[in-house]
């Protein structure tokens, strides 16, 4: 069975797998040859060029495994009959412990303090803090219970939303009551049509004065425009892991934009995420070989 990887550490992890052989594509370099013959494909991290034209070109594929949590390339252009797994769970912790990070340093203002500090500018004044504040988690799943779990011991009040409601666990229909009383808002849901654009002008003017944005989502689910306008305005503050468009052009407006701390989509880009990686993609490869049921199916519900 021939399997595409993105990385040789991948072939060290399924090399004592019977019956495999596989070849590595990072997505760099040219397509390797056979893609006919490809019955597994583990994607790298970052997009390879034409996901459509090579799946299109890979007849024998049964599984597509990411290694993301997202699958918006790969999901409206899978051929009939492979199945499409997620890396659910793999970047929970780097993405949880990002967006702590990050929601701290735009309230306790850090790049406004680094700015200062190569200035040699002793800029004493008080801060925004992330205790007794209400903290709205959109797109409630395995990321946020994990971001909920690092904020336990932060004395903030967690608001759950979801694509449906649930116990505990409010949905999307309920946002605009919901808005105006979150602090900090956190965007984790996945990009699909439903999310396009989800953030726009309606959603963030219910957003209270001085609130911030955190998307560690995808950069599409937010009208940049419209952020760019309330940034602009010192309404609302942000920070973003991903961006519309992504990279962000060096000449963007929103680079220099008040309030806003930009990180080019690193949250899930760490070693643990690597380490977990590894043990999913093997166990998964073990469950295919045993033809065992998968996890992480991405179904219609996702
Ligand atoms: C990263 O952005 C992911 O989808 O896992």
């Amino acid at each position: 069975m021939r399997i595409w990887v993105p990385s040789h550490e991948v072939v060290d992890v399924l090399s004592d797998l019977p019956g495999v052989e596989c070849v590595v594509y990072d997505g760099r370099g040219p397509v390797p040859d056979g893609a006919d013959e490809v019955e597994v494909w583990v994607p790298p991290l970052v997009t390879v060029p034409d996901v459509p034209g090579l799946l299109a070109r890979m007849s024998s594929l049964r599984l597509v495994q990411t290694v993301t949590a997202g699958v918006e390339p790969y999901r409206p252009h899978m051929p009939e009959g492979a199945v499409l797994c997620n890396a659910r769970g793999v970047h929970d912790a780097g993405t949880a412990e990002w967006a702590v990070g990050a929601m701290l340093a735009v309230l306790r203002e850090f790049p406004e303090f680094v700015d200062a500090q190569r200035r040699g500018e002793w800029h004493y004044h008080h801060t925004g803090v992330l205790a007794d504040s209400t903290v709205l988690i959109v797109g409630y799943g395995s990321i946020g219970a994990a971001l909920e779990r690092r904020l336990d011991g932060f004395e903030v009040d967690v608001v759950r939303v979801a694509r449906s409601a649930r116990d505990g666990v409010h949905a999307m229909e309920e946002l605009p009551e919901l808005l105006p009383a979150a602090d900090v808002v956190v965007l984790l849901v996945p990009a699909t049509e439903a999310t396009s654009g989800m953030v726009d002008a309606a959603f963030l003017a219910r957003m209270r004065d001085g609130a911030v944005l955190v998307n560690a989502a995808r950069g599409g689910v937010v009208d940049t425009d419209t952020l760019l306008a309330e940034l602009k305005a010192g309404r609302l503050r942000a920070a973003l892991d991903v961006t519309a468009p992504e990279p962000l052009p060096s000449d963007h407006p929103l680079w220099s934009a008040p309030g806003v701390l930009i990180t080019p989509h690193v949250a899930g880009s760490t070693p643990a995420s690597v380490r977990r990686t590894f043990r999913l993609v093997r166990a998964q490869l073990l469950r295919y070989l045993a033809a065992e049921p998968l996890e992480n199916v991405i179904s219609d519900a996702y």
